[in-house]
């Protein structure tokens, strides 16, 4: 074992395994567990100090203490309430600057504004300038192998920081958060040595103590996954004062356990933040003058909010025709449509969207209210993942290509004008020729607005992992993405060329990084549109000619397009509620 004392916990919730550690405070002496025989403790007692040992010892942490936190619901450590072996003074940031960088997806912007926010609360200060940082804690990401190689190469970088920092500063602390925390624990900490903590994306309230555990000289962990975790009550810090939009994660976690997925592994089980903090949440980000919400989560529309009693009763689950989960049947709880309702009614100038959504959980309530709601965006991210039936099968998505095309077809009569997106993998487990010309004919026949596509990574403790093979050849894959990528860009082309001549609803979110002379902003489909930044009428004020600031809601008239942007001449200033002037 490392000589930072751990205590091994292994527990074991349905499908999932986790380990935590908890840090014992060891003897700087011989590090071992002060009740242990230990030479210093000894000379001590020898010394006559046995009854200050004693009282300190029965003042310390005890087993239950240890275990505390592993059982659900967990309880939240409190700065009111330091551990037994740390005084509040040590949790304290003492005005230390924290760099934080994110890598993959929304969910970890969102969470590395949670992890400043706890620390921000323990007197840490924030900091964008690298060599100015006593802290440097990355976000990370594990979904694919590229991801964490970019975070091993940027330890490697970070370390020369470390070795060259001079000694009258305060020692450089290093962090590992998020889903390679989690995915990969004591290899972190043995591999590189110069890492002090790690912290799972459930650990974030913990940051200050794993700190303060690092700041005597060992390396800290806290890798647990929690039950219950939703941190509902800490409200993530909005940090560009000129942001237009923020992300409100709603949900955490996922049950579906998709063959090839780490993510079930690194972020545990779902479950939902409760409602009534989401708005809250929500209700401030308006008041603000945010003028965009995208409510985030793993599984966003399986949204269950199980907290209030009254609203679980035995109502069960319609899922999507022809949609299975791998999990049993959940039942009950204040649903994702409802959440939908509530949020869309907090600010009629606010527009609302989601990700990421699972195909299973589109029932009809939750279409029509995106299809009447004119602050819902009418833009739906589904991802399809594979063409191929026979390989959906082996991914373990719960549906066949038909079932989703029939989905796609509904979705469509039920929104006119939807904008659709969806994720793919290229080479996954056994996928022949014929299965990805299968993808490339989907993506033809459905004709996205966005996609995301990627190569087959295999991922240790997955059930691709354990039971199929990884037999698409390296080149293989990457020939059979880059022919995907070709046919999205083709079809979304075509599909982006449909709004030429339209007038859209723009939010502005600032200069164009193109040309200074430009404006760019989001059309209603989560589209990039460019326009140049010249006066135009307000329709609220006819007698004044405004210039677009970002958070405006502007009119623009498309004249061009490519697979990825817009381009277009301003109308007007404008509002969401007066704005129906679609196509
Ligand atoms: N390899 C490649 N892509 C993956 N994704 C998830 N796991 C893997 C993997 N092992 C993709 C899926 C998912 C998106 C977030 O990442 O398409 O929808
Ligand atoms: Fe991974 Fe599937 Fe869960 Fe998405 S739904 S996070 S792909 S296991």
């Amino acid at each position: 074992m490392h000589p930072l004392q751990c205590i091994l916990q292994t527990q074991r919730w349905g499908p999932l395994a986790s380990v935590s550690w908890l840090l014992l405070r060891t003897c700087r002496a011989c590090s071992s567990v002060p009740s242990t025989a230990c030479p210093s403790v000894e000379k001590q007692q020898e010394d006559g100090v046995r009854k200050d040992f004693s009282s300190r010892l029965a003042s310390g942490p005890t087993f239950q203490h240890f275990l505390r936190g592993t059982s659900a619901p967990q309880e939240k450590p409190d700065m009111e309430d330091p551990p037994p072996y740390l005084t509040v003074d040590e949790l304290l940031g003492k005005q230390r600057k924290v760099y934080l960088e994110t890598y993959g997806c929304q969910m970890n912007v969102n969470d590395t504004e949670i992890a400043w926010s706890v620390l921000q609360k323990s007197g840490y200060l924030r900091t964008r300038n690298l060599q100015e940082a006593d802290v440097i804690l990355l976000v990370t990401c594990s979904i694919r192998e590229k991801a964490e190689q970019t975070i091993w190469n940027r330890l490697h970088q970070l370390k020369a920081l470390k070795t060259k920092r001079l000694r009258s500063r305060v020692p450089l602390r290093i962090g590992i958060l998020g889903c390679m925390a989690e995915r990969l624990k004591e290899e972190i900490l043995n591999r590189e040595k110069m890492v002090d903590i790690l912290a799972g994306p459930d650990a974030y309230r913990d940051l200050p103590r794993l700190l303060a555990v690092a700041d005597s000289g060992q390396q800290a962990a806290n890798v647990l996954l929690s039950l219950d975790e939703t941190y509902a009550d800490v409200m993530p810090v909005q940090t560009s004062p000129s942001a237009t939009s923020a992300f409100v994660s709603i949900m955490r976690g996922c049950d579906n356990m998709c063959s090839y997925c780490i993510v079930p592994f690194t972020r545990g089980r779902e479950r939902s933040r409760p409602v009534a903090s989401i708005l809250e949440e929500v209700r401030k980000l308006s008041e603000q003058g945010l003028k965009e919400v995208t409510l985030l989560g793993q599984n966003v529309n399986s949204f269950r909010d199980s907290s209030e009693v009254q609203f679980n009763n035995a109502v069960s689950t319609n899922l999507s025709r022809g949609f299975s989960t791998n999990y049993k049947p959940k039942q009950g709880g204040l649903r994702f449509a409802h959440l939908l309702d509530q949020v869309s009614r907090v600010d009629p100038e606010m527009r609302i969207r989601f990700t990421s959504p699972h195909p299973k959980d589109f029932p009809d309530e939750v279409l029509q209210l995106i299809d009447e709601r004119d602050n819902i965006c009418k833009q739906i991210h589904l991802p399809a993942q594979s063409g191929s039936s026979r390989v959906l099968e082996a991914m373990r998505r719960g549906y066949s290509r038909e079932a989703y095309m029939e989905l796609i077809h509904h979705i469509r009569e039920s929104i006119p004008g939807v904008s659709l997106s969806s994720d793919f993998i290229a080479g996954f487990c056994g996928e022949t020729e014929e299965d990805h010309l299968q993808t490339v004919s989907l993506l033809r026949e459905v004709q996205y607005n966005m996609g995301f596509l990627f190569a087959y990574s295999m991922r240790q403790k997955t059930r691709a992992y354990h039971r199929l093979k990884d037999d698409v050849p390296e080149e293989v894959k990457s020939r059979r993405l880059e022919e995907l990528i070709t046919v999205f860009r083709e079809e979304a082309t075509k599909a982006n060329m449909a709004s030429v001549g339209c007038t859209q609803l723009v939010l502005v979110e600032g200069v164009s990084k193109r040309s200074a002379s430009d404006l760019c902003g989001r059309n209603d489909g989560n589209l990039k549109v460019i326009f140049p930044d010249v006066e135009m009428e307000d329709v609220n004020n006819s007698e004044v000619r405004v210039r677009a600031q970002p958070g405006d809601y502007v009119l623009v008239k498309i004249t061009s397009t490519s697979s990825q942007t817009l381009k277009g001449h301003v109308l007007c200033r404008t509002t969401l509620k007066d704005s129906s002037a679609y196509c």
